[in-house]
């Protein structure tokens, strides 16, 4: 009896502050990117499904996630597999049915997890009944794209109206026989762009969004934003200079393509269809999250335009694996939190099936690091599949490449373009492909690292890339983090390290050594941290861990890696040590 009461408390003076409750389940969570072809396949046929989420949806509990976002799942002639949409309001069957959907909506619900949406609205399929009444001028379709007659030049040949190119390479304009026009696609000639200046459309894609908040989604990424508006006077864009290819997306500047007004305007009123979605409801936010590639103050204006945020790619375009510590520092990190409105909810990046995995990127030392970074900053985190465990990219031959960004290229060029690297199964365990698939063969071909790399194997393992992570997402449940102030501070060219605060909780530092080379430092720019300081978390090659006593004045810190430090008695505490401790006392008093 009295050891209880000594145990607890001591819970309640010392233990974790608790959150307030002023702050939206979406400000503090931690969300997790399923790309869906490659997460878990339910039916042998080598390609994830909406069952084999389903089946796995208490791994995101146990790895502490509170939200997941799955990229397209609807019908889709699959040429940008997924991001090409057939129907905006089904489920492909590749991926299963709207039943199947509701069955992983109502299980992810009950075990407490937020779902969101790819919500695609720049283009539709050429395949969508959409665009097949568009190519015959059936109305009221006839405008629902945008439609351009070519250039007659004097030989009678007929060129494009203008010299806009697609992201994916080539120009942005195709040509179609039936209708005898050009039609624009910033994407795949398979993506033809939707006309937001025809008012049908505007209406149609909101009954998109109301179509999947009907069926119990929490939010939505908004895919590739900046493209949906072009200039309706079709101007040549301005040539960069950078390159002499006119079919490569950097040729031209995008000054009539990208970032319009009338972009930002949109997204405002797809915003106006959630609240009001949510007043009519049961008053929980709906969010919407932005794609957009952008320099910061476009990026921040999405705030100002009714996005909770738009995506922070700081530690994706800015940054990388040859990055030093200054330059993390300032443009990545500073770059940020210098610039994002007051009151506004900050967010992290760090991967997604777009770019290359963290390992790869940066490299397999620095997952940690970036795990770190994303976790602990202010504000929503941002987890793409795989990366909790450190998964590496995989080469591709280009035989074997099915990305159009990579197809679009010849055999010399496309490993800069292709994006399937980081798309490869999601690596469970060291069964039959990884344990993704009962198949032998998938989609894209499991990463040949997988015997070793593997969820089960660092679930087994004392230390490993996925324990470092779900001490991280427990971590994160604190008020320190979720509610902390900030302090970034530059401690050498290769050394970083911030601080988070907050009244009545144990601070948190982190320390983050960029250098092939251990570093050994001071930290006393932290006025308020105590001389002596113990590891709470620490990258898996650390010549530290958990537990260890480092000074603030001098530390040690390997090459590569990064720690988690908090106060010596208090962080004794939150790791439970102390706690044994008295408890052990007590049972001998007694
Ligand atoms: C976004 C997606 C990308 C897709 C493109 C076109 O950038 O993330 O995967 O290819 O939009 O929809
Ligand atoms: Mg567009």
């Amino acid at each position: 009896m009295r050891m209880g009461i000594i145990v607890l408390g001591l819970i309640a003076l010392l233990g974790c502050s608790s959150v307030n409750g002023d702050t939206e389940w979406w400000q503090t969570m931690s969300l997790y990117q399923i790309y869906p072809r490659s997460w878990k396949d339910s039916d042998g046929d080598g390609i994830g499904d909406l069952q084999g989420i389903e089946s796995k949806l208490e791994h995101l509990v146990d790895a502490g996630v509170d939200a997941f976002w799955i990229s397209p799942i609807y019908p889709s002639p699959m040429a940008d597999f997924g991001y090409d949409i057939s129907d905006f309001m089904d489920i492909d069957p590749i991926f299963g049915t709207l039943d199947d959907f509701d069955n992983l909506v109502a299980t992810a619900k009950s075990l407490g997890l937020k779902v969101v949406m790819d919500f695609v609205p720049n283009h539709s399929s050429d395949e969508h009944e959409w665009f097949i009444n568009s190519m015959a001028s059936v109305d009221p379709y006839t405008d629902y794209y945008i439609w351009k007659n070519g250039t007659v030049l004097e030989n009678g040949t007929i060129t494009p109206p203008n010299n806009w190119v697609s992201v994916f390479g080539g120009s942005a304009w195709t040509w179609n026989n039936q209708r005898q026009a050009y039609y624009l696609h910033q994407f795949a000639e398979e993506q033809p762009d939707l006309n937001y200046w025809n008012e049908e459309v505007v209406a149609a894609m909101k009954e998109v969004l109301v179509f999947w908040l009907d069926r119990g989604v929490d939010g939505f990424r908004v895919d590739a934003i900046p493209h949906l508006f072009e200039d309706s006077t079709f101007p040549d864009e301005p040539l960069t200079g950078d390159t002499d290819d006119p079919t490569d997306y950097g040729y031209v500047e995008h000054d009539y393509t990208k970032h319009l007004q009338e972009t930002y305007d949109m997204v405002q009123q797809w915003r106006e269809v959630l609240d009001n979605y949510t007043e009519n409801s049961d008053g929980v936010p709906r969010i919407m999250m932005a794609e957009a590639y952008a320099n910061t103050s476009m990026t921040m204006k999405y705030y100002d335009y009714g996005a909770h945020f738009p995506f922070n790619f700081n530690l994706i375009s800015n940054v990388d694996g040859s990055s030093n510590a200054a330059e993390i520092k300032e443009s990545a990190l500073d770059e940020w939190l210098n610039n994002v409105p007051d009151n506004a909810t900050s967010n992290w990046v760090i991967g997604n099936h777009d770019k290359s995995r963290v390992a790869t990127r940066y490299s397999p030392e620095q997952v940690d690091t970036l795990n770190i970074i994303n976790l602990l900053l202010p504000g929503v985190s941002v987890t793409y599949y795989g990366e909790e465990i450190g998964m590496e990219d995989q080469w591709i031959s280009y035989e074997d490449t099915v990305d159009p960004q990579g197809c679009n290229q010849e055999e010399d060029t496309y490993e800069s373009y292709s994006r399937d690297p980081a798309r490869t199964p999601m690596q469970w365990d060291a069964t039959t492909s990884a344990g993704f698939s009962t198949s032998e063969s998938t989609w894209l071909p499991v990463n040949t690292n997988y015997l070793t790399l593997n969820l089960a194997a660092q679930v087994a393992a004392d230390t490993s890339h996925y324990k470092v992570y779900q001490a991280l997402t427990a971590l994160r449940k604190e008020a320190v983090i979720q509610e902390g102030s900030v302090n970034v501070q530059l401690i050498n060219n290769n050394v970083f390290a911030f601080m988070r605060e907050y009244s009545g909780s144990v601070p948190v530092m982190v320390v983050a050594n960029l250098a092939n080379n251990s570093e050994t430092v001071s930290l006393e720019v932290f006025d308020n941290a105590a001389d002596t300081l113990l590891v709470s978390i620490a990258s898996v090659d650390s010549s530290l861990t958990e537990g260890s006593e480092v000074s603030k004045t001098s530390l040690e810190i390997s090459a590569l890696s990064a720690l988690v430090l908090r106060s010596g008695a208090e962080a004794l505490i939150s790791s439970g040590i102390i706690i044994l401790f008295v408890t052990a006392l007590a049972y001998f008093h007694h």
